[in-house]
């Protein structure tokens, strides 16, 4: 059998490129407008960095992480996330010794190893936008909410709503937690085997299970809400607040925790009515960079799949034509002519023009098909007696018309032509 791709593993083949480029374009729009400074961080990261924020427990780090071997017996992972990876940047190299907040964003391939499915891949590819040094201030958890959302509008999605809850802080969660172990202790028994064992850990992501008998016992579940902080109660309600001034939908979740262990307060998803998947996520995460080592710097973030987002718009025939200029097409005929061509394509270019051409294709019939299939309006056909007398054929592929003009007019004729 022919070697294939690796599962949950995909080409991104030539009709695709348009939407992604369409993509990236939206996505420097956006940074661009809010002031967000482009970050990439390498593929790989130690496995340490993950276990250490996004949590030991979390189904990412238990499961889902593809580890890579050096030959020295070192450990490395690839990265299934952003943040943590910009997080340990932002210590590294001193960032917040630049003007705070900083906002930065990336774009760029995640690795988790999961069951494929609709929505669900193993290499998937993220937007991730980040506020970092953010005061811990609501108005930067909206400007991110709203961030995201410029982002789908631009890609002509409107109909995207924000879920929101918030998880409350160091303060408050604590008795939170308590309440819902309180809550569980005595279910223990119909909980699915990672919940029973998640309980004494982390009961919160008890609340974030996709099993249907732990989302039943979820329905009675204490939530975070009731307890709550006086300044956590405060933050979530100028938290929206400030959505409905920017008059973005969204909706209130209250067991919405989301699956890592960094974040706190706010904490969102993006979703549309009728798409199985979640199309982004994100939320505030105000003790992971001094988790990690760093100066207590509160931030806020988000990411979006955006697979899943181009898995909708083609749902929905949203693509992306592709807008081409036609260009020049050189067909040569004889090996004299064929070497010439190399150089000529090397004069057009200079002079700006853009050639295509098939110089492997020895017919001059497969060369005018292929012309005309590329659309090309002008041929320049270059044969075994241009090539001695210095001239070249220039053929209207439309009307067949052609004229010989000298190489040296070439460039002036051709563009003429192309008005
Ligand atoms: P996340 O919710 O794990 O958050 O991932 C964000 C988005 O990445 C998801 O909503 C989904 O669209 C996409 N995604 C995740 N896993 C897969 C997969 N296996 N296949 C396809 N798409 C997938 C984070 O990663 C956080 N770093 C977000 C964040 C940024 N929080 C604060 N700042």
């Amino acid at each position: 059998m022919a070697v294939q791709s690796p599962k949950g593993m995909r080409d991104i083949l030539p009709p695709d490129q348009p939407i992604w480029e369409k993509i990236r374009k939206t996505i420097k729009n956006v940074a661009d407008f809010y002031n967000f400074f482009r970050i990439d961080t390498p593929i790989a990261e130690s496995v340490d960095l993950f276990v250490r924020s996004v949590g030991e427990d979390s189904d990412v780090v238990e499961k889902q992480m593809f580890y890579l071997e050096g030959r020295t017996g070192s450990r490395l992972v690839l990265r299934p996330e952003g943040t943590a990876p910009v997080a340990r940047a932002y210590i590294q190299y001193g960032l917040s010794h630049l003007s705070q907040p900083l906002k930065l964003y990336y774009e760029g391939p995640m690795f988790r190893h999961e069951q494929p499915q609709a929505g669900r891949l193993r290499e998937f590819h993220q937007l991730g936008f980040e506020i970092l040094s953010s005061e811990n201030d609501p108005v930067y958890d909206a400007q991110i909410i709203l961030a995201g959302m410029r982002f789908f509008e631009g890609l002509k999605l409107k109909d995207v709503t924000i879920v929101l809850n918030t998880i409350g802080c160091r303060t408050c969660r604590p008795n939170y937690r308590r309440h819902l172990l309180d809550y569980y202790k005595d279910k223990k028994k119909e909980l699915c085997a990672d919940c029973a064992r998640r309980l004494a850990t982390n009961p919160l992501r008890l609340l974030d299970c996709k099993e249907e008998k732990c989302r039943e016992l979820k329905k009675e579940a204490p939530i975070m809400a009731d307890y709550l902080c006086s300044q956590c109660s405060a933050h979530f309600k100028s938290v929206l607040e400030y959505l409905e001034e920017l008059q973005l939908p969204y909706t209130l979740d209250h067991y919405l925790v989301r699956g890592f262990d960094y974040y706190s307060k706010t904490v969102f998803e993006y979703t549309i009515e009728g798409v199985d998947f979640v199309l982004g996520g994100g939320g505030r995460y105000d003790y992971l960079i001094e988790s990690l080592g760093g100066k207590a710097s509160p931030a806020v973030g988000l990411a979006i799949g955006l697979e899943r987002v181009i898995e909708v718009l083609k749902s929905r025939q949203l693509t992306v034509k592709v807008k081409t200029k036609p260009k020049l097409y050189l067909v040569y005929i004889g090996a004299l002519a064929k070497k010439k061509s190399l150089r000529l394509i090397e004069d057009l270019r200079e002079a700006g023009l853009d050639v295509a051409e098939s110089l492997g294709k020895e017919s001059l019939k497969g060369q005018l098909r292929a012309a005309d299939k590329a659309g090309s309006p002008l041929a320049l056909i270059f044969g075994q007696k241009e090539a001695f007398e210095e001239s070249v054929i220039i053929r209207d592929l439309k009307t067949g018309a052609q004229e010989t003009v000298p190489l040296k007019k070439m460039v002036e004729s051709v563009k003429r032509k192309m008005k």
